[in-house]
């Protein structure tokens, strides 16, 4: 239960995609309220999964905009109109600008399928592979400007097996991805987490 002194989080989540780890973070409880699901396609499976769980969708599409800045720009204003405490990348593949995450500094949250700081960008299942390391997986850490790099909240990892292939690692990998979300989520949302440089310390839950 939640008391006016200490209410429920408003959560945003945006998507490119399926929206599979959006799903995972209405399935669970995060300790707040997802009250808007976002996208930079229109098309993206995971807005008719959030449409269909009776949640607000919106898609700005990033062709439409001259410059990374616009389209940023556009993004903060739609989500502000719904006033999120927290904004949860999940699946969004697109490069943000400080203009996005200055608005939302201390308050936006990523999901990234590599152990940090081990495979930042894209492709990470085929480059850990091809790397030959013996440990993957996902990490959900605070985005500052700097890809991927930002104070890492939780990890959850996988063991790479000698019959792997970049399919049945991305499929191992999503299983955790699920799991450490909504609990990174929740312990944003319950105030526990303080951010020391890189380093995210994770203190006892507040009470209200
Ligand atoms: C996830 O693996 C996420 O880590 C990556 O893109 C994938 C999105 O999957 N950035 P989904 O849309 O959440 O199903």
């Amino acid at each position: 239960m939640s008391s006016s002194a200490n209410p429920r989080k408003r959560i945003a989540v945006l998507i490119s995609g399926r929206g599979s780890n959006m799903a995972a973070l209405l399935r669970n409880d995060c300790g707040g309220d997802v009250v808007v699901v976002g996208s930079n396609k229109a098309d993206a499976g995971g807005l008719d999964v959030a449409r269909d769980a009776g949640l607000a969708t919106f898609a700005v599409g990033h062709k439409d905009f001259a410059s990374r800045e616009a389209f940023d720009a556009a993004l903060v204003e739609r989500l502000n109109e719904y006033r999120p405490d927290v904004v949860v990348l999940a699946g969004f593949m697109r490069i943000l600008t400080p203009v996005f995450v200055n608005a939302f500094a201390g308050r936006l949250i990523n999901i990234h399928p590599s152990l940090l700081p081990a495979f930042p960008g894209l492709d990470t299942h085929q480059r850990a592979l091809a790397d030959g390391v013996k440990l993957h997986g996902c990490t959900v850490h605070f985005v500052t400007p700097e890809l991927d790099r930002g104070p890492i909240i939780a990890q959850a990892a996988v063991q790479v097996d000698d019959d792997d292939t970049a399919d049945t690692l991305a499929a191992k990998v999503l299983v955790q991805e699920h799991q450490v979300l909504p609990f990174a989520v929740r312990l944003f949302c319950e105030g526990r987490l303080s951010v020391e440089g890189l380093r995210v310390r994770t203190g006892p839950a507040r009470g209200g």
